[in-house]
């Protein structure tokens, strides 16, 4: 049976969209909840202005009770900055996913950095904080809202700098949903033969329903490490059409239905998914807690 990672990373992408303020314990509730379902990959937050995500204003405390309630966890947070990196390394957290933006516009919108100033500050960071280990997430990799999709030998070019200067994994992330699965395999291909030893992840938004199609073209690519949000979670009431990420528990129960090893237990992971929905009001594009809860 082949073996897949599920990174949930609904604590960081899917609470960022949910505008009100969800109490900490709550968010806590959740990732127990998770990890109670055998999912220890856990992005658990992030690290970025709260003037940008209020959302996240409580990250340094929430990080600081989950390592110490769950030393052995595989969480990460988040990052777009050094002063980001700082703080999570303090709390003790071993592992950052550094956000840049295959587009610059969106680079700028997002983070408000060129990309040469997003690679210099990764420099920064790796030089100050030696001991963490670091993933890529290579935002709009399949295509922006201001500057459409560009070719996969851009992409390829794109991330030289970041594999030379030691980078041992890129998250590819479809953040406005608008890859589709030839895109997705052609994109993977093209990576896999310029970087043979760089370890890749996947990151699909469900935007125009392609998030199950489009992770199962990257597993069937040879990718092992998958990220999901929780029910689907994200997008944002005040903005119509937005959308989160591939829901976690259809995508485990997908690949328990077609024989791969997740390690997920799936009754839990649906259970999860229900209390998420009954305690945080936001935008969920989930199924299977639907039908199992007559929802
Ligand atoms: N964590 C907490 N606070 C931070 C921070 C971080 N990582 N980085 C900067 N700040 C604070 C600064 O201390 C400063 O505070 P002050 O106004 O009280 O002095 C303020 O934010 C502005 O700092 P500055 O360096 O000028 O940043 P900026 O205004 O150019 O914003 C970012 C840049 C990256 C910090 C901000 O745009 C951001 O956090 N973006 C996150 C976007 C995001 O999470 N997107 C979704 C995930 S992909
Ligand atoms: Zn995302």
């Amino acid at each position: 049976m082949k073996r897949i990672e599920i990174y949930e990373v609904g604590p960081r992408d899917g609470f960022q969209s949910v505008c009100t303020y969800i109490p900490m314990q709550t968010k806590l509730d959740v990732i127990e909840r998770v990890m109670n379902a055998r999912i220890s990959h856990i992005q658990i937050t992030s690290f970025v202005s709260p003037k940008a995500i209020p959302q996240m204003m409580d990250a340094k405390e929430l990080a600081t009770v989950c390592i110490e309630k769950y030393p052995n966890a595989d969480f990460s947070a988040l990052v777009p900055n050094l002063f980001g990196a700082t703080t999570a390394a303090d709390t003790g957290l071993k592992k950052i996913s550094y956000v840049v933006s295959l587009s610059e516009s969106h680079n700028r919108a997002n983070i408000r950095r060129s990309h040469e100033e997003s690679f210099e500050e990764l420099q920064r960071i790796m030089r100050e904080l030696p001991q963490l280990d670091i993933c890529v997430d290579l935002a709009t990799a399949f295509g922006c809202p201001f500057e459409g999709k560009k070719k996969p030998e851009e992409l390829v070019d794109f991330i030289r700098p970041y594999v030379d200067c030691g980078i041992k994994t890129v998250d590819l992330c479809d953040t406005v949903g608008v890859a589709n699965p030839a895109q997705v395999r052609e994109t993977i291909a093209a990576v896999n033969a310029a970087y043979p030893d760089l370890a890749l992840q996947i990151h699909i938004h469900d935007t125009r329903n392609m998030g199950m199609v489009n992770t199962l073209a990257a597993i069937e690519s040879g990718i092992t490490a998958v990220q999901s949000t929780l029910g689907g979670l994200g997008g944002c009431p005040f903005a119509p059409g937005a959308s989160g990420n591939l829901a976690t528990e259809d995508l485990v129960h997908m690949l328990c239905e077609m024989g791969y090893d997740t390690g997920v237990d799936e009754q839990r992971i649906v259970e999860a998914a229900k209390y998420e929905h009954e305690m945080i009001d936001g935008v969920y594009s989930g199924h299977l807690y639907k039908i199992e809860n007559n929802i």
